[in-house]
């Protein structure tokens, strides 16, 4: 590709003779750097105008494409200045609720980064990958161990992959159990539930049931046991629930479901609140899922990376999705195992090698009293947060809450004609991200706070003295807030224009 814009910084970055990417593969090509010894006459020629799409641009001269020719100088300092834009968990308190953007140790980078674990070659004999074979069958039992379930699966790359898995699992159960049909087609979910509850039960075949939440915003049990019948394959719960309530009736909610054979599924997502405290397994539940780039620590948004192994009771561990880690004692080596009656692979080979690597280095060096701390600082943090905006926010749901709670913005509507919206809009300018909002779904005007076991103190306090501030503008000035945010690089976003047709593309003036 020619350069043709040189500009005095163009120059002196590069003081020796100019070459193009083609001509410099040309000079490995003919060995001439002494790092490729194959003869160029062995070598496939390089056809540009075989390569799709390349091909085309090549035809035609007019759509090629026509890159900004910029120096290096240029290009650092734009991507750094797009980047500190950006706003992260390094940069701010990030109380996305039910996202758990927690601080993620640097630690757990470099463990990830290792060149055994990042540089594995997925058809490397297994020989040769003791060590992340090792890491993964350490891991298994860490999150059986932690969870309180008998074996784990670590293939699955996010929740809610997860929880299609373990659907798929609950039918090979339920097949083998009532030798080879089965009339479970119903999989009952609260109306609290996460999205991709009900989309993994779709994926999985099943038809979605609904149970309404009571008042206090928990499962209603009597509601719950009407529509439990021999037709229901499994009960989907999260818990603690995406209203940050912990459900105190949840022995008696997982011997209802198991009185007519169906399996209790535990959402795992929100285990930062239990972690060291309570065991979902212990509590009757067959399966779960957890989130590890939530609660064991990789930094994650926008789709990824992830990974959302399930944890099975001994009845379902033969059908889990392989191949798992195991131990031979015999000839003292890791190696890979199908279960017997597995659903099959849902990942290809290992799984999300460096999100596990992640996960095995922050439980090892918090270790168990460290993971307990870590869930009650959650909780903790949580309550006083709470405690502080009660008087200024209505709470969904009133009283003391696990990692997260709700609040409902809907008198701010009705008194002020102010939306959940403008408040979220108004605390960027206050220099904060604002919290998850417009869910749960059946809270109006729903705000949804979840802080974390890795905030300051000092920042929770500026956090809640910011929403008290913006409370009070409300009243004073409420246009102050519906036109938010002043501070930001762009103001109001058509948002769903943004999302269905976003423009990220660089384009010829
Ligand atoms: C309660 C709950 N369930 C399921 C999921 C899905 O997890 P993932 O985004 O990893 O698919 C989430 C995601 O945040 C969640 O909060």
């Amino acid at each position: 590709m020619a350069n043709t814009k040189k500009t005095a910084a163009d120059q002196m970055n590069y003081a020796g003779p100019r070459q193009t990417i083609y001509d410099l593969s040309a000079d490995f090509a003919a060995g001439s750097r002494g790092c490729l010894q194959a003869p160029a006459s062995e070598l496939p020629p390089l056809d540009l105008a075989a390569i799709p799409v390349l091909g085309s641009y090549l035809a035609d001269a007019d759509s090629a494409p026509c890159l900004p020719q910029v120096s290096e100088t240029d290009i650092m300092r734009h991507y750094a200045h797009l980047a500190s834009m950006n706003f992260g968990v390094d940069s701010g308190m990030y109380p996305l609720g039910s996202c758990t953007m927690k601080y993620n140790p640097r630690l757990n980078e470099d463990a990830a980064r290792l060149p055994g674990f990042a540089n594995l070659h997925p058809y490397q004999p297994v020989a040769s990958a003791q060590g992340v074979l090792q890491m993964m069958y350490e891991l298994q039992n860490d999150l059986a161990e932690i969870a309180g379930f008998a074996a784990t699966c670590l293939q699955p790359s996010a929740g809610a992959h997860g929880e299609y898995a373990a659907l798929l699992a609950f039918r090979a159960a339920h097949l083998a159990r009532s030798g080879g049909t089965t009339a479970r087609t119903k999989v009952i979910i609260p109306d609290t539930a996460h999205g991709t509850n009900p989309a993994s039960v779709a994926m999985a075949g099943y038809q979605t049931v609904t149970v309404p939440s009571n008042a206090d915003g928990l499962v209603d049990l009597d509601k719950l046991r009407e529509l439990l019948d021999t037709e229901v394959a499994a009960f989907m719960l999260t818990n603690p629930n995406t209203l940050g309530l912990f459900e105190p009736q949840i022995i008696e909610i997982n011997q209802a479901v198991a009185a007519v054979g169906a399996f209790s599924y535990c959402d795992g997502a929100n285990l930062n609140a239990i972690l060291g405290v309570s065991r979902p397994g212990d509590s009757g539940f067959d399966a779960l899922h957890i989130n590890l780039h939530k609660t064991f620590s990789t930094p994650h948004g926008g789709g990824g990376p992830g990974a959302g192994p399930i944890c099975v009771s001994a009845e379902l561990a033969d059908f889990l999705p392989g191949p798992l880690a195991a131990y031979d004692e015999e000839s003292d080596l890791y190696t890979l195992v199908m279960p017997p009656q597995s659903i099959g692979r849902v990942r290809s080979f290992y799984g999300n090698v460096s999100v596990m690597a992640r996960a095995w280095t922050y439980i090892r060096a918090l270790g168990g009293q460290g993971l307990r701390d870590a869930g009650r600082q959650a909780v903790l943090s949580a309550n006083y947060l709470r405690v502080l905006l009660q008087d200024h926010y209505q709470l969904a749901f009133p009283g003391t809450c696990m990692h997260e709670f709700v609040l409902t913005g809907t008198p701010f509507k009705q008194q002020y004609g102010v939306r959940t919206l403008d408040v979220a809009k108004r605390l960027l300018d206050y220099g904060f991200h604002p919290p998850t909002i417009y869910f749960p779904l059946l809270v109006d005007e729903a705000m949804m706070i979840e802080p974390t076991e890795t905030e300051p103190l000092k920042d929770l306090d500026a956090f809640a003295a910011a929403l008290v501030a913006i409370a009070a503008e409300m009243k004073t000035d409420s246009a102050l807030l519906t036109d938010a945010p002043y501070t930001t690089p762009v103001r109001r976003l058509d948002e769903e224009a943004a999302v269905r047709n976003p423009d990220l593309r660089w384009r010829r003036e």
